[in-house]
């Protein structure tokens, strides 16, 4: 048995909080994915209908293989339940976000759910945040805004992605993986960060509904 055993199982278990009508929020990465790869073939089994809001290219490619209908976020009031992965979760379940880049559109959808499930494996699990935060920086503010990060203690490092290319967003944003050590206490400093200057987004989000913890041993964990 392995993690994707893990991850299949714990996709049937999730599919079952959607409910005819829904409107999905679909995070990115290979938690989402996995959850977008069950949804399709269950949503046809039992006849459900839903609509989803993607968070990235990514994910929007995976749901249209899916057969998954795409709707615009500015045609719906609230979406009723997002599914998500995570970088890190620590024990209240504060966590960390944005490893692919998707942080905002991410953000914006788990502040507009009603529910918020996040699949992560056991590894992202920790006591206290302490990897790097991934923060998204309008360009124009490459400098300044990694200037303020320093006062507030992290060291920010531009994300380059093959050739030393800067990694830019689906937003034309830069990011600015930023190392703080141990993160005690990431409400607060997700409030410093978010107040600089040129700083669109933190990776750092607060507790969700329901969190699925998948196993090597192929089984699943539930925490709410
Ligand atoms: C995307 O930018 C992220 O917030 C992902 O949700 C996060 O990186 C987890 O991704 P995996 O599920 O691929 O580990």
């Amino acid at each position: 048995m392995t993690l994707d055993d893990a991850f299949k199982a714990l996709s049937s278990d999730a599919l079952k909080l959607i409910k005819n009508n829904y409107v999905l929020g679909l995070g990115s990465g290979r938690a989402a994915t996995a959850i977008v790869r069950s949804l399709g073939s269950y949503l046809k089994k039992n006849k459900i209908k839903i609509k989803a809001i993607p968070t990235s290219l990514q994910i929007k490619i995976e749901a249209e293989k899916a057969g998954i209908p795409i709707i615009e976020i500015d045609q719906i009031e609230y979406i009723d339940l997002v599914f998500d992965g995570a970088d890190q979760i620590d024990e209240n379940k504060n966590m960390i976000k944005g490893g692919g880049g998707a942080l905002l559109r991410e953000k914006i959808l788990i502040n507009t759910a009603k529910k918020v499930v996040i699949v992560a494996d056991e590894s992202k699990f920790v006591k206290k945040l302490n990897r790097s935060v991934p923060v998204e920086v309008h360009p124009f503010a490459r400098n300044t805004a990694a200037k303020q990060i320093k006062k507030y203690g992290g060291k920010p490092n531009l994300r380059i992605i093959e050739r030393g290319y800067p990694f830019v967003t689906e937003n034309g944003n830069i990011i600015l993986d930023c190392d703080f050590g141990n993160i005690p206490k990431p409400k607060e400093l997700a409030t410093k960060l978010i107040e600089i200057p040129g700083v669109i987004e933190v990776g750092l989000f607060t507790k969700p509904d329901i969190i699925y913890k998948a196993k090597e041993n192929g089984k699943f964990d539930v925490l709410t």
